[in-house]
């Protein structure tokens, strides 16, 4: 069985820093899978599955073993005239995958393009970009119990998605391996062109030229304008929440500060961390090798050498200026190990 020791995690984290992994294990197959996991059990090690490592910043190395999942293959289970159930194990990489559906004529995943990841990694977080969520495609995930080695299936309202989150990021945190996701994706064109930032890169194309091929290549566009290529410069896209607040504090704010975006959802408004950080005076920040995209607030860099403890410090003084200025407490996206 490939269980390696002490493996850098360098090519592991899109971040790009540096730290070991006691113990590594890379599976392409559920029954290798659920060997290693036999291996694990009764050692008193953590364990943690990683995709592409595009949410995460490694603090410190990490003490027990980490499964680098790269189960493959994408099949159609079902299809009618206007719609197909496509299933993706969870090593496919994001991308790649959508550009696949969108070239078999399987709409609907074009506004999540070019987001860094693997399928498997995608529900945990709820992925979601330009006015569409994850949630809005999903049929079901299936996944391995850890301590049964059992496969359950959850459906879409099994896996309680919410902004950037599900069950298996809270309530069964740690508990299962998503190995396949099925996506429930239509063959004619269903649009989502409500998002400012895409309405305005399409203003000048006549709507019924509008394909969800063009979609993709513009919002291919819009994240290479202002989100930097992680193989160029380490990050790991988003580091903090959308925070939300209160009408009332929202109000107090708008008097202050009347270009403060704000977006009403239910009773709360949600802000961008990317304004507060940029009007605390962070944006294109850089101390040594850490730092704040010149162009995106919210995307912390790693110039080269920086450590994952560097960029954890900056993380927390850009929180405590926020605090201070606003009132307003961020919490990072990023998973912190
Ligand atoms: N803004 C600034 N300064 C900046 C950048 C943005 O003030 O440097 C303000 C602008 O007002 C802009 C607003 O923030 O209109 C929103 O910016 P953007 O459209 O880039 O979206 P975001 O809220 O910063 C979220 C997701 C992104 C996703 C985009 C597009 C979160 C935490 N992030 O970012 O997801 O790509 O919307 O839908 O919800 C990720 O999760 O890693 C990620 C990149």
């Amino acid at each position: 069985m490939p269980i390696q020791a002490n493996v850098d995690l360098h090519h592991f984290n899109t971040f790009h820093v540096s730290a070991r992994s006691r113990w590594f294990a890379e599976v392409a197959t559920v029954e290798a899978l659920r060997e290693v996991l036999a291996w694990h059990k009764g050692k008193d090690i953590p364990l943690m599955l990683l995709g592409q490592g595009s949410n995460i910043l490694f603090r410190e190395n990490y003490p027990g073993l980490i499964i680098e999942l790269a189960i493959k293959g994408i099949t159609v289970q079902q299809s009618t005239e206007s719609s197909v159930l496509v299933q993706a194990m969870g090593g496919e990489i994001w991308h790649p995958f959508v550009t696949h559906c969108l070239k078999q004529g399987w709409y609907g995943l074009e506004n999540l393009s070019l987001i860094p990841g693997t399928v498997g990694a995608a529900p945990v977080q709820n992925i979601g970009a330009y006015g569409v969520e994850l949630k809005d495609l999903l049929h079901e995930v299936q996944a391995l119990e850890i301590a049964s080695g059992n496969m359950k299936t959850f459906t879409n309202d099994d896996c309680g998605f919410s902004y950037r989150s599900s069950v298996f990021k809270e309530d069964l945190r740690e508990q299962y391996i998503i190995t396949d996701v099925t996506f429930s994706l239509s063959s004619k064109p269903r649009l989502n062109l409500e998002y400012p930032a895409l309405q305005q890169a399409l203003s000048d194309v006549p709507r019924e030229s509008i394909t969800p091929q063009l979609v993709s290549d513009k919002v291919c566009e819009i994240r290479r304008s202002k989100l930097p290529d992680p193989d160029m410069l380490g990050n790991a896209g988003s580091f903090f929440w959308n925070p939300r607040i209160g009408q009332d504090r929202f109000a107090e704010l708008k008097a202050l500060y009347p270009d403060l975006p704000g977006y009403a959802e239910g009773n709360s408004v949600k802000i961008p961390a990317a304004w507060l950080i940029e009007k605390a005076g962070w944006k294109g920040y850089r101390d040594g090798d850490v730092g704040v995209h010149e162009r995106h607030a919210l995307v912390l860099v790693n110039h080269g050498g920086a450590t994952g403890a560097e960029l954890v410090a900056l993380s927390e003084r850009i929180q405590a200026s926020v605090a201070e200025k606003f009132g307003i407490q961020l919490w990072p996206e990023v998973r912190i190990v």
